[in-house]
């Protein structure tokens, strides 16, 4: 059997895991103090790091090989040997995530307590140049804010059949949720997490439902709408809550938002408020969805006057993205999804951004799971959009104020992102970084110019944009400084964003 391994740099609450978890359990840490007769730190100090990197390959070889206990917790360090990342290969790997700040005050940074966490600039250095190596070989990510629920993230594992499939853990306050993303997950091997109980009633449109409704029988109901964001009103929510009550829906069981972001807002929504609340799986079928709109637990309708201007936040139980179902998905939408993954490695910068302008596809696996894993580490710290979560924003205040001066009919949500994002640079000012996206736009085949658009019908759209809380106060937008350096809370003077839009009409 294989075994379920945990990796994490220090800090991330690895012999936390294992030490609370049911499951019989092995410290490498601890072995090695125990065989050596003296704590790590003391074989730092006296023989050096070589030494200690050289004791603690052997010993996770022989762990990782050996009879025993199943769970096992091996040191931060142990990814670097090559022989151990190969071994690797052949377990289940669950990294527990940190990033560098929360490492360093988990480790009590600077106390004396860890050889490796006294200067904070090495520190991060090293967190950094091991991020590689641990998302490599991992399967599995988990917060290490929840190393203390790794019985509930095994007990989602279950019936997974490990290969090319990445688990993500989201965390949220109002709620968990396990994020299973790989090729086949739906039509081949007809996954569903045996944690999350209940009858299916799948919600879709004419594509996906027609297309990939049956990988999910048994389903007790099936509800459709017309493709497309003009059934995100309040119209064919009210047809949606109907047919749930006609089903005889109760709390027990569970909507299946079937389908690209439009289904996953509107059923997601209808789930929020429908007997004031019950549970639902989003099963994303494009790659916008996939890549952004599944996760958050953001979901709504729109009104003629503003998008997404009636919702709620309601997590989902699960969220099971298929890759292999965006070969059914049209150019146009995949190119729509593109734009949203521009805007996470915009966010996000890093290897996503150096992936993407390298000219990585954005159906990538790593790149879907790359950008949920960047959305669902701010929605952790922000579930409710206060402030951190806002940054996913970028490029959306002028997106929705084209979307809804053209009656969500001109441009698809994703182009409009596209678009929008060009404005918005352009009020951050940074002309290299404008042009680079730019560029990456066209060549997926996106809009970077704007058909002719009645620009006072955008303005007064974007002066109704929901992070504005202070009337006539200029209109908020997220600025981009540069790759991985996203600031909320930026305010434009309206004729700066005019201008900033009449530039892309000419263009
Ligand atoms: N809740 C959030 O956090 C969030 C984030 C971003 C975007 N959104 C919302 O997402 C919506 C856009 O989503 P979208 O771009 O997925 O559009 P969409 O849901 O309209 O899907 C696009 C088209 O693809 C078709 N389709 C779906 N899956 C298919 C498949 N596998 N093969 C063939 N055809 C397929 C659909 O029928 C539709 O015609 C917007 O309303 C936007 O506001 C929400």
């Amino acid at each position: 059997l294989a075994k379920t391994v945990l990796i994490g740099f220090m800090g991330a609450g690895k012999s936390t895991a294992a030490g609370l978890s049911r499951q019989p359990a092995l410290d490498v840490d601890e072995v090695v103090e125990a065989r050596e007769g003296r704590p790590i730190a003391e074989i730092f100090a006296t023989d050096g790091e070589q030494a200690f990197r050289e004791i603690e390959e052997r010993v996770t070889l022989e762990l990782l090989d050996a009879a025993g206990p199943q769970l096992l917790a091996v040191g931060g360090g142990a990814i670097l040997s090559a022989r151990v990342r190969e071994a690797l290969r052949d377990c289940r790997v669950i990294w527990l995530f940190t990033d560098p700040e929360q490492a360093w005050e988990r480790t009590i940074g600077g106390a004396g307590t860890r050889p490796l966490a006294e200067d904070p600039r090495a520190f991060r250095e090293r967190h950094d140049a091991r991020e590689p190596l641990y998302d490599e070989v991992a399967d599995v990510i988990v917060p290490a804010s929840r190393s203390d629920r790794l019985d509930d993230v095994l007990a989602a594992l279950e019936g997974l059949s490990g290969s090319g499939v990445r688990t993500l853990w989201a965390a949220s306050l109002s709620g968990d949720y396990p994020v299973y993303i790989g090729d086949g997950l739906l039509r081949t091997q007809r996954f569903w997490p045996a944690t999350v109980l209940g009858r299916r009633v799948v919600v879709s449109d004419q594509n996906a439902g027609r297309l990939y409704g049956e990988a999910l029988s048994p389903v007790h109901a099936n509800i459709r709408v017309l493709a497309g964001e003009q059934s995100k009103t309040v119209a064919h929510a009210e047809i949606v809550w109907s047919e749930l009550a006609r089903a005889g829906v109760t709390r027990a069981d569970l909507v299946v938002a079937l389908g690209g972001g439009v289904i996953g807002d509107l059923a997601g929504f209808c789930a929020a408020t429908y007997q004031r609340g019950i549970r639902y799986v989003q099963v994303p079928t494009t790659l916008l969805a996939q890549v952004d709109s599944a996760y958050g637990g953001k979901t709504g309708i729109d009104l003629p006057e503003a998008k997404n201007y009636v919702g709620a936040y309601h997590q989902p139980a699960a969220v099971i993205a298929d890759s292999g179902t965006l070969a059914t998905l049209p150019a146009e939408e995949l190119a729509a999804g593109y734009a949203e993954v521009v805007k996470t490695a915009l966010i996000a910068g890093g290897r996503l951004w150096e992936r993407v302008c390298a000219g990585a596809a954005g159906d990538e696996p790593w790149v879907i799971a790359t950008c949920a894993h960047t959305k669902l580490r701010l929605v952790e710290r922000d579930e409710r959009d206060s402030g951190l979560r806002q940054v996913l924003n970028l490029g959306h205040t002028a997106a929705h104020a084209i979307e809804a001066a053209t009656g969500y009919a001109r441009y698809r949500h994703g182009e409009a992102v596209g678009l929008g994002l060009l404005a918005e640079l352009r009020l951050a000012g940074d002309e290299q970084l404008r042009g680079q996206v730019r560029e990456l736009l066209a060549a997926h085949r996106l809009p970077v110019t704007l058909d002719a658009i009645d620009l006072d019908a955008v303005l007064a759209a974007a002066a109704l944009d929901k992070k504005r809380v202070v009337p006539g106060a200029g209109l908020p937008f997220v600025r981009c400084e540069r790759p991985g350096y996203v600031v909320s809370g930026s305010v434009a003077q309206p004729q700066e964003l005019r201008a900033a839009l009449g530039e892309l009409c000419l263009a």
